[in-house]
């Protein structure tokens, strides 16, 4: 539709109709039953039969069937045959289930990621859905918080490179092309941030924090054209995000130049109450309407209200129709206009959801995305060796997280069934060992959903435990697959120990006794304290919540078929005590390599660094990276320099290194971080191969926000670093002179 033809829409459309398209309900308002849901949520939270025919767009629902009738039925009841928009949580992936976002971080393999997008939005499209509010783009340097699954990690550069390429998987060049979805970054903004990592909590930080780590994968997202951002339960410098006029008509709209949907998160508005920045459910309505939230998502402040402050003069319908025109601007995109139903299609549902293709890339990824943490040479396994696979997550089909919502659990690879095809069955044991919590731990997860751990009596416990204790006796090597549970991470997740499950640690313990060729296959969606771990097996394999293909992928790289090449997107802590702990920290004055012993900035009980950095991963082969040689002295505003090194594989089997460039901005007028991701690069090596890698050093690279507020780069001295991990020496120096 073109421009003007929206905007007489605009014009013709009631003032209850236009607040309308400002709400967002769950699909459950819209089943069958209406009877029993109006006693329910309805009533609860307000909202009469008006606004349910008016509400511009539902979250939740999904399904080519259910969502054409559902539009259907909406249109004809619709003034003026509006479409309606249906948005829900695709995160990584829909049935087909990619490795959990932070894994996707350790792939640092930003075309993957967009093709792992391009899968889900390809699932959700033919399933009726029109946006995803996905990707999550928060950095995120506390363990403790749950929802750091969602997130690429603690490197603003690696996050904005990931937001990039899953927006363009999701929405492609045009969101209303066949197969593609709105993509919707959030939480805007520092979501990541929250005190002490429990969930919701505010955050604290300076403008240069903000802006230097926080803000820049948003922007990404923005710039690869995300059609819609989410707004963040927490404050920013004080100020509840979804009524924060500062951050988002300042930053988001004028800063970034966002004009696309501005959703709030769920409640988010309303909970501005709670708060203690708006009074009542009235002034929160006008608060997020002045910051220019164009939806609130699940509640009635907007529905019930927004009428109201037009008529008594309180707030500009004006702000109204920017809202609902970016809402229509959005259908139209979409295409919705032409065709409501857009891909929706139940043929089409039934041959590309879970197809043989998007399970493939669900392998292909997860393999990527595994980080070998250590490895006494026991890893590559041998199928002709006799092995027992002991642990709870041996045969456990719960390995795609807890926002993989509508992800196919049933159609999950596990570890049993793919080491079946492929280890020597009269050598190989399987068994659990353990269940995955104790008793103890499973009280923590009341409350959670149908995928509900069961428990298991002590009697149970003992006699797994034994069994387990026999297997690991007769066998050349033992292969643990542990983990957390995956609904201790996600959302509302926060831990404040951040260990192994005690019923997995008892066990890890009693089969070191009786052998001591232990390879530990880690699931977890967090880093965790990995000490005990550590100082156990002789292996230890990071393999997240890898999804669909988990257990096939995993023994790929078990076996060696496929060579571990994923690096940590964010440090594992020595301790929870060290948290929060990221290789980018701002110098001190008193660092722990200078000055004399006691007075240094330092932990008198443990290392200030992390037990594994951001960056860091191994290989079955080795790799040489050669000094850095530059191509010059000086970078200036016209004139780059180069800077390359040689990496050579020496080890005798092919392998891919992701080779890594770090700046340190050595002074300026504001204290800056000792080192900085600026590029990254995978070189693939056969066996003896070497290859020349290049990156190149500019002045925009350079640049940061300064002690005056502008922003822009420095004249001084530069460290650059090129290496296979953020704890690299590998060092030159040039000069910027502008
Ligand atoms: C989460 C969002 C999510 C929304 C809708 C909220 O609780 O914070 O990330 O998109 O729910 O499901």
């Amino acid at each position: 539709m073109e421009k003007e033809k929206l905007k007489a829409l605009l014009d013709d459309m009631s003032l209850k109709e236009k607040a309308d398209q400002m709400l967002q309900l769950m699909g459950a308002f819209y089943q069958e039953d209406k009877e029993g849901i109006l006693t329910g949520p309805a009533r609860d939270m307000g909202v009469g039969e008006e606004d349910i025919q008016l509400a511009g767009s539902i979250l939740g629902t999904y399904g080519a069937g259910k969502l054409k009738k559902l539009q259907k039925e909406y249109m004809e009841k619709q003034p003026h045959h509006i479409p309606m928009l249906f948005m829900m949580d695709v995160i990584h992936g829909m049935k087909t289930v990619f490795p959990m976002p932070l894994a996707q971080g350790a792939a640092f393999d930003p075309e993957l990621s967009e093709k792992c997008a391009a899968a889900a939005a390809k699932e959700a499209a033919v399933s009726g859905l029109h946006v995803t509010f996905s990707p999550m783009v928060d950095l995120v340097r506390d363990a403790r918080w749950g929802r750091v699954m969602e997130s690429t990690g603690e490197d603003p550069y690696l996050n904005s490179r990931l937001a990039q390429a899953q927006v363009k998987g999701f929405q492609g060049e045009d969101m209303g092309a066949p197969y593609k979805v709105c993509s919707c970054i959030k939480h805007f903004a520092a979501y990541g941030g929250a005190q002490a990592g429990r969930d919701y909590n505010t955050v604290e930080l300076c403008e240069h924090t903000l802006r230097d780590f926080y803000l820049p994968s948003y922007k990404a997202g923005i710039d690869a054209g995300a059609g819609m951002v989410m707004t963040s339960f927490n404050t920013v410098n004080g100020i509840p995000a979804s009524t924060n006029k500062w951050l988002m008509r300042d930053v988001l709209r004028k800063e970034m130049g966002f004009d696309g949907v501005l959703i709030s998160d769920f409640s988010a508005i309303l909970e501005t109450v709670a708060h203690g920045h708006s009074k009542d459910e009235a002034d929160a309505a006008r608060k997020a309407l002045e910051a220019g939230v164009d939806i609130d998502m699940m509640t009635s402040v907007y529905s019930a209200n927004l009428c109201k402050l037009v008529e008594e003069g309180v707030v500009d319908e004006a702000l109204i129709d920017e809202g609902v025109m970016r809402i229509l601007e959005l259908k139209n995109r979409l295409g919705l206009f032409e065709n409501p139903y857009k891909d929706a299609d139940e043929e089409e549902e039934k041959t590309v959801i879970l197809c043989k293709e998007h399970r493939n890339l669900a392998r292909e990824a997860a393999g990527k995305s595994f980080v070998l943490l250590k490895n006494e040479g026991i890893l590559p396994a041998a199928p002709g060796k006799k092995t027992a696979f002991i642990g709870p997550y041996t045969d456990n089909k719960e390995i795609i997280s807890s926002w993989a919502i509508l992800g196919d659990v049933a159609s999950c690879v596990t570890i049993k069934e793919a080491a079946e095809k492929v280890f020597d069955p009269g050598l190989t044991t399987f068994c659990s060992g353990s269940p995955v919590l104790s008793e103890r731990e499973l009280k923590g997860l009341v409350g959670f959903g149908p995928g509900k751990p069961v428990s298991v009596s002590e009697e149970e416990q003992e006699k797994l435990l034994q069994e387990a204790v026999e297997a690991a006796k007769e066998v050349e090597l033992v292969i643990m697959p542990l983990g957390e549970h995956y609904l201790q991470s996600g959302e509302a997740t926060s831990r404040g120990m951040i260990d192994l499950p005690e019923a997995q640690v008892r066990l890890l313990r009693e089969v070191a006794k009786v052998n001591e060729n232990i390879a530990v296959v880690l699931f977890t969606g967090r880093p965790l304290d990995l000490r005990e771990v550590s100082r156990i097996a002789r292996s230890v394999l990071v393999v997240w919540l890898p999804g669909t293909e988990g257990g096939a992928a995993a023994v790929d790289v078990l076996t060696g078929k496929v060579n571990p090449s994923g690096k940590l997107p964010m440090s594992f802590p020595y301790c929870t005590g060290q948290i929060p702990v990221h290789y980018n920290a701002y110098s001190t004055g008193r660092p722990d390599n200078v000055g004399e012993v006691r007075f240094r900035s330092k932990y008198i009980d443990i290392p200030n660094e992390p037990l594994y950095p951001f960056g860091y991963g191994l290989s079955y082969t080795k790799f040489e990276i050669s000094p850095v040689k530059l191509s010059g002295g000086v970078v200036t505003d016209e004139k780059a320099v180069t800077a390359s090194v040689t990496v050579k594989n020496t080890g005798e089997r092919a392998g891919t290194e992701v080779v890594q460039l770090y700046l340190q901005d050595i002074a300026a007028s504001v204290v800056r971080p000792v080192k900085e991701l600026k590029g990254f690069v995978k070189a693939e090596l056969e066996a003896g191969e070497e290859k020349e890698i290049t990156f190149v050093i500019d002045e925009p690279m350079l640049r940061f926000l300064r002690a005056d507020g502008t922003v822009g780069s420095e004249e001084g001295e530069f460290n650059l670093f090129i290496g296979n991990s953020s704890d690299t020496d590998n060092q030159a120096k040039f000069r910027y002179e502008s």
